[in-house]
């Protein structure tokens, strides 16, 4: 669970993109995980991205279909910032690094305010699945003790 997580988007980096063949985020991290021999994670990471929440009939397949694994990792992503912080506040945060005159190059680009809001609404349906597995409101969710310290260490390359 902790190694889908943390690289569910390794197919970000430069040096890993460039050894796949253009699929999209997420799909390539799916990749890259089974040709290092980890194809159990593939299924975990593929649909983490929130573009992936804009096509209804997927949504209504993998919300059913989803381990609780990719149901969590997909959930993060939509909490975590650089920072935990609300849906609402990571969903803000990417409205306003992507405002509406520079989305024509983006995924998003072509989202409509009508898609924006199925979206938000498919995110918060999603909130609440991964809020009853764990038996938990949104607001309880936290850090887990060790994140900080393996952060720290991520970004200074100590251990
Ligand atoms: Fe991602």
């Amino acid at each position: 669970m902790e190694s889908a997580a943390l690289l569910h988007d390794v197919d970000k980096l430069a040096v890993v993109s460039a050894e796949l063949n253009g699929q999209a985020h997420g799909e390539g991290s799916a990749e890259w995980l089974t040709r290092q021999g980890y194809p159990e994670l593939g299924p975990v990471v593929a649909g983490h991205p929130v573009t992936r929440l804009a096509d209804e009939a997927w949504f209504r397949e993998w919300i059913r279909t989803a381990s609780p694994e990719a149901l969590i990792v997909s959930y993060a992503d939509k909490r975590a910032g650089q920072k935990l912080e609300s849906m609402s506040e990571r969903f803000a945060s990417w409205e306003r690094r992507y405002p509406p005159d520079e989305r024509a190059a983006r995924p998003r680009g072509s989202w409509t305010a009508e898609t924006l809001a199925a979206v938000r609404a498919r995110a918060e349906v999603l909130e609440q699945r991964v809020c009853e597995l764990a038996s938990v409101a949104p607001g309880e969710v936290r850090r887990l003790a060790w994140t900080s310290p393996a952060l720290t260490a991520a970004r200074t390359g100590s251990r």
